[in-house]
């Protein structure tokens, strides 16, 4: 019999794959740095019993009614690029990646909450550029993190790591989310609070939401108005639950002192988009979870549940629809 076979969206290190390799034939996108074309991704997918895509890859029902497609492993905790309902009903298993880059992705918001406030990335680029004349009093001051109020929008696992680090700068630990999370409150020493007063109380606000009908653009106009002057928008979460031009406006005007960011709009961001000459933007090419050892163990986990579900057994993370 022959074995059954997965496509892989983008070029992944062989030796994560090898245990998948055993029980199925794969094919793979040859690139680490251009996505797979959607035409492709559509030939490769009508022939394809699994799938190991990037968050990059978008999929819906003209690629999940694939006749003989049985499971998509997204290399992400986020699924939005995935159309679950379209998914349900053609009963192709979706799965992400959990779990394994909570820590990971945490260090990452904590890099850009810290960056922001330090100006580190601007500091970093002023010596380089050899600007750097005199050890001044106030040369590149920013504000501190450590006994600040940080505010989470969004209280999941990553959240939950983002907030026991903030613990160790000493800082007060605002949250808000769905629903009330009892044990982190006991446990991390975080306190719930409404929408607005995390808005209004918080340092630093940081979005770790995942992006849903609810939480698309709600980073407007009024959120912004609503935070202090002082404080720091950091997005760790989906570009898309952003409104870029109300975030743009409200740095130009002045109306929140800066912003630290992984995700955009549109990814990759354009170069030229005016976010991007904000001196107090810091942004980053959406890495939350880059590191070796994680991009690693995500890899290994997506190609572990598809060989469980072309194996006849139930997936390790699935995503629950
Ligand atoms: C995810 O896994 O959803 C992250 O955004 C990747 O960095």
């Amino acid at each position: 019999m022959s074995k059954p076979y997965v496509y892989v969206t983008r070029k992944l290190p062989e030796h994560t794959l090898t245990k998948l390799a055993d029980i199925a034939e794969i094919g793979m996108w040859d690139s680490e740095d251009t996505a797979v074309p959607r035409d492709v991704l559509i030939k490769e997918a009508r022939r394809a019993d699994g799938l190991l895509v990037m968050l990059s890859d978008k999929l819906d029902d003209e690629i999940l009614r694939s006749p003989s497609l049985k499971i998509a492993a997204n290399l992400a905790v986020g699924y939005d690029n995935m159309d679950t309902a379209a998914a349900e009903r053609h009963g192709v298993v979706i799965t992400n990646t959990p779990d394994v880059l909570t820590d990971t992705t945490a260090d990452l918001v904590f890099a850009l909450i810290l960056s922001s406030a330090r100006r580190v990335v601007e500091a970093a680029q002023y010596v380089k550029n050899g600007d750097w004349k005199s050890w001044s009093p106030l040369l590149l001051a920013g504000a501190d993190v450590h006994r600040k109020t940080i505010g989470i929008f969004g209280m999941g696992r990553i959240g939950e790591a983002v907030a026991r680090r903030a613990k160790g700068f000493d800082m007060n630990v605002l949250y808000h989310n769905r629903t009330r999370k009892e044990i982190t409150e006991t446990l991390v020493g975080v306190r719930y609070a409404a929408l607005d007063e995390l808005l209004q109380h918080s340092d630093f606000v940081v979005n770790l939401a995942p992006l849903t009908k609810e939480t698309t653009k709600m980073f407007g106009k009024e959120v912004f108005l609503k935070m202090k002057k002082s404080a720091f928008f950091i997005n760790g979460g989906r570009g898309g639950s952003v409104d870029e031009d109300a975030l743009l406006h409200a740095l130009q005007q002045k109306e929140i002192a800066g912003a630290g960011l992984d995700v955009y709009e549109v990814e990759p961001i354009d170069p030229n988009h005016p976010l991007l000459t904000m001196k107090n933007v810091t942004a980053l090419p959406h890495i939350g979870s880059s590191t070796i050892e994680t991009r690693c163990a995500m890899a290994r986990l997506a190609a572990e549940n598809i060989a469980l579900v072309l194996t006849g057994k139930a997936a390790k993370t699935p995503i629950l629809l």
